[in-house]
């Protein structure tokens, strides 16, 4: 039936008949707010280019989690900025690392039941070089070794898990290592942890402020060796292919704003729980558009998480978790 019989503006008159119409819904619970955790006590250092995110020791860490529970956000994505690094990135997997010593302190704390306490499992921010695997340089060309980063990465997870994360969640892109953290991770005894793959994660240059609150940009050469190239669609579902027949038990789509086709196709091709990752730059560009005074905060805000759940994320790792939640309430 065509106009003047059909109308779509009756169903938009009041916002009461819109919120009764309306297709996709955003919940505080299916946000996860990332952390980044670092030596001391008392630590709260701001990150210069993501307005309102820290670097925290653990204790700081805690109160921030305290307010996400009360929020009633769905859980926690953890990053260790380690006291040391070193060129294997041994931070990572020490029993004493700093997210495993989060981990325990957290787990200790019964207020935090209400979290999903989700470990990202790389060697960036561990490694001196800060590439996401073992490094060989020959002259001035820098290789990140696929096979030899596998064992550093399953024993990563491993101790990850057994401090108590509640998910593991692999960021390095190298292949193979969800099999391997999978093994590594049963052989302690954590058989019942899931495994979250970023299983498609593009080499972006949205990933910019991050490097400076973790810590982690490569010193020589770029993630263009193992992070997907940005014009693959197909290829990433190859990717999430063999994440899933090694065992991944969820994904994440990685960054999310610039890849929401990709989001869309994972969503149609597969059923395992999928979520994306609003990455540092997508929250620093709003931020910076904000402080200009050029977008309004919380509808832009609200618009971009809203865009990535409907392409097809049931759940959204953003730096704007608590502010999105204060106002969805
Ligand atoms: C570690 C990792 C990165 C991000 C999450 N895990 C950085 C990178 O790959 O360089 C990016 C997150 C963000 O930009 O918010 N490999």
């Amino acid at each position: 039936m065509q106009f003047p019989v059909t109308r779509l503006r009756r169903l938009r008159s009041t916002e009461a008949m819109r919120s009764l119409v309306r297709e996709t819904h955003l919940r505080p619970s299916a946000l996860i707010y990332p952390l980044f955790i670092c030596p001391g006590e008392g630590v709260r250092k701001p990150i210069g280019s993501m307005p309102g995110v820290f670097n925290l020791s653990i204790d700081e860490a805690m109160k921030e989690a305290e307010e996400c529970v009360a929020l009633g956000i769905g859980g926690l994505l953890l990053f260790g900025l380690p006291a040391e690094k070193d060129e294997l990135g041994t931070g990572a997997y020490a029993e004493d690392g700093i997210v495993q010593r989060a981990l325990r302190a957290f787990k200790a704390n019964r207020a935090l039941d209400g979290l999903v306490q989700i470990a990202d499992v790389c060697l960036c921010e561990y490694t001196s070089h800060g590439h996401c695997g073992v490094l060989t340089v020959d002259g001035d060309h820098a290789h990140v070794e696929n096979d030899a980063s596998l064992p550093l990465l399953a024993r990563t997870a491993a101790s990850l898990a057994r401090a108590g994360a509640d998910v593991i969640a692999p960021s390095d892109m190298m292949d193979g290592r969800v099999a391997a953290m999978r093994d590594a991770m049963d052989a302690a005894g954590c058989e019942g942890t899931p495994i979250m793959s970023y299983a498609a994660k593009f080499a972006s240059a949205f990933y910019g402020p991050f490097r400076e609150a973790a810590d982690s940009a490569p010193q020589v050469g770029d993630r263009r060796g193992y992070q997907m190239d940005g014009a693959n669609i197909r290829e990433a579902m190859r990717e999430i292919e063999q994440d899933v027949a090694e065992g991944a038990d969820m994904l994440l789509m990685k960054p999310a704003g610039p890849y929401l086709d990709v989001i869309r196709a994972a969503r149609e091709r597969f059923d395992l729980p999928l979520g994306a990752y609003q990455v540092s730059g997508e929250y620093s560009m709003l931020h910076a558009a904000f402080e200009r005074g050029w977008l309004d905060r919380d509808r832009a805000m609200l618009e971009s998480l809203l865009s990535i759940r409907r392409a097809g994320a049931e759940f959204i790792v953003t730096y704007f978790a608590k502010d999105a939640a204060r106002l969805l309430g």
